[in-house]
């Protein structure tokens, strides 16, 4: 079951890196809500994993872009990321100590950050990178 669909109207930024790195962040985190569904710990950890760390890496791409085209809401922007980063390696490292699970709320969780972050705060870098020459 998808717990989250990526459509143009409500999540493309028009560039198309960061869009595509938004639609395989929703293809881990519907593997991980699968793997919750089934109740395979082991499954649930390895794509807990692997959603962390490629959101991680994506978060440095855009910041990336940021750094070298001098886009003026970086403070704010990198600030989001860094709490749901610092957020997702505390949840990471309790569920691999065994002091806490990922569950449905953990993937509703996710899916509200993505929600409100990628058409609310990564759609303004848009237009900025567009001028730029980014698309
Ligand atoms: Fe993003
Ligand atoms: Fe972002």
């Amino acid at each position: 079951m998808s717990l989250i669909t990526w459509t143009k109207e409500q999540f493309a930024t028009n560039v198309s890196a960061h869009d595509q790195e938004h639609q395989e962040i929703f293809r881990l985190l519907n593997v991980l809500g699968d793997s919750v569904g089934s109740g395979d710990r082991a499954a649930v950890g390895r794509d807990l994993d692997a959603l962390i760390a490629y959101v991680a890496q994506h978060f440095a791409a855009e910041e990336a872009n940021f750094e070298k085209y001098g886009y003026p809401a970086t403070p704010g922007h990198k600030a989001e990321h860094d709490k749901l980063v610092a957020t997702a390696l505390d949840l990471q490292k309790k569920f691999h100590a065994g002091e806490a699970e990922v569950t449905g709320d953990t993937a509703a969780f996710i899916v509200g950050w993505l929600t409100n972050h990628i058409p609310n705060v990564d759609k303004l870098y848009g237009p900025f990178l567009n001028e730029k020459g980014v698309a």
